[in-house]
């Protein structure tokens, strides 16, 4: 989609059949090519999409003196970071947008240059995303941290050392914070209470290739021996499991068949369990997996999202439009998110019946229990979507929306679907491939 017009009508109820293929996990690109800022050789990264926040990180870079060039292969891209400079706050305001990723360019560009500074931080609406964890972590390793009003600025006036750290929740971005500083940080790190998603797993990969020590314990401890000196990489990353589970959940909602080439069993384990319960028929291949609907009606089941190994919260989103038309009631209980649910709302208008409550339903109580967030939702089904003008409110729920109203009866208009491409490479050409029926503005 050539950032198209911001909105797509879609004629629905049609299967979506045929078969896409995945490259790398947004969540992890993004966060190796700020690893390419600690090399002192140019990194090689295979597999990059093409999507906004690649091209965000990208800018990014550039503006703070990294060389990026493509490689011979469709979606590689070379960093040479040897002229790594300070960048003005306003390029760096500027090239952000409302990405979260210059958090995670502290610690390196402390690191190489002393000094960092970070645009008040955005990312998609989904509650409050604060960055104390973050902050917290960058202290510890003797990071002084100024509050101006456009942002933040750090300094290491005496270097930054290893440090003894837990984190409050298993964090995916502060255990990435604490990755990409300690590495070549003086001395050990020591991380209780890490997020162990495959993508830091896969950073962590990444991080040994360049010359880092890092031990992964059990029980969420991760432990980092800090060294002088880092070489580039060259790494094929690891494939986007988050948009596997969307066009899972795209192929039971319409009824159709996708085979969804690059996915993995292994990273999408918990995913699949909750989609054979659902009722949703998959085949494991070597090249890939294919997802289709049974022929006969699905069932309600259960869900709490959860930090890996649980059911991530990014797969409940879409999964959420095909259990609207499961026969029964569905429980959804978000853990990770506070306000997780407001892509229901559309559902909602487009005939769902869906009903969200601030209580911990179905299983434990979490941490939002008693604190006012609607975080359940209750889903009674079978419903039959029909087609309604709706807006896309941040990236897993815009694809929700999408795929509702691909399985809804009649016409949609869907407005703001650039925010999809900010993790859905060439989403367009996708639905097109598999046989959906809409229009674009332009
Ligand atoms: C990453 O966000 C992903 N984003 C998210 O994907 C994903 O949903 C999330 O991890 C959980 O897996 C990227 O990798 C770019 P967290 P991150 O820090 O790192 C709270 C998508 O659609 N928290 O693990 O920002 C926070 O509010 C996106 O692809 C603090 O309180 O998530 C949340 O409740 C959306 N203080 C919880 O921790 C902090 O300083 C988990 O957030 C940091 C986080």
């Amino acid at each position: 989609m050539g950032l198209l017009g911001d909105s797509i009508t879609i004629r629905g109820g049609k299967p979506l059949i045929g078969r896409i293929e995945l490259k790398g996990a947004k969540n992890l690109v993004t966060k190796a090519m700020v690893a390419s800022l600690l090399g002192e050789t140019p990194s090689v990264l295979k597999d990059v999409p093409n999507i906004s926040d690649v091209r965000i990180v990208r800018g990014l870079l550039e503006v703070h003196g990294v060389n990026v060039v493509e490689g011979v292969e469709e979606g590689e891209l070379i960093f040479d970071p040897s002229n790594v400079e300070s960048a003005h706050f306003a390029d760096i305001d500027a090239h952000a947008g409302s990405s979260r990723i210059p958090i995670l360019f502290c610690g390196p560009l402390l690191h190489r240059l002393g000094e960092a500074f970070i645009p008040d931080l955005g990312g998609c609406r989904i509650g409050d995303r604060p960055i104390d964890y973050h902050l917290d972590v960058l202290r510890n390793f003797g990071a002084v941290v100024e509050k101006l009003p456009s942002g933040i600025r750090m300094s290491a006036p005496n270097g930054l050392k290893g440090a003894k750290l837990e984190l409050p929740y298993p964090s995916v971005g502060a255990t990435e914070q604490v990755l990409l500083t300690a590495v070549r940080a003086e001395g050990i790190t020591e991380l209780k209470g890490a997020a162990i998603e495959p993508e830091i797993m896969d950073l962590i990969n990444i991080l040994q290739k360049m010359g880092a020590v890092i031990t992964v314990d059990t029980d969420r401890v991760i432990r980092i021996e800090g060294v002088d000196r880092l070489e580039g990489y060259t790494h094929r990353a690891l494939f986007d499991r988050n948009e596997a589970a969307s066009w899972a959940a795209a192929a039971l909602a319409t009824e159709g068949d996708i085979f969804v080439g690059g996915a993995r069993q292994g990273e999408l384990l918990t995913f699949l369990n909750v989609y054979r319960k659902v009722g949703g028929q998959f085949e494991i291949h070597d090249d890939g997996i294919r997802f289709w609907h049974p022929g006969t009606p699905l069932n309600p089941v259960f869900i709490e999202t959860d930090v890996h190994p649980g059911f991530m919260t990014d797969w409940q989103q879409p999964l959420v439009v095909a259990l609207t038309k499961a026969s029964g009631v569905s429980i959804v209980h978000e853990t990770v998110y506070e306000q997780r649910f407001g892509f229901v709302d559309a559902l909602v208008d487009m005939g769902a019946t869906i009903q969200v409550h601030k209580d911990c339903l179905g299983g434990q109580a979490c941490r939002f229990g008693q604190r006012n967030f609607n975080h359940s939702a209750v889903i009674v089904g079978p419903t039959r979507l029909h087609g309604a003008d709706i807006e896309v409110p941040d990236l897993r729920g815009g694809f929700s929306h999408l795929i509702a109203a691909l399985s809804a009866e009649g016409t949609s208009t869907v407005s703001n679907v650039g925010i999809i491409a900010r993790g859905y490479e060439n989403f367009i050409t996708k639905l097109r491939l598999l046989g959906a029926d809409f229009s674009t503005e332009d």
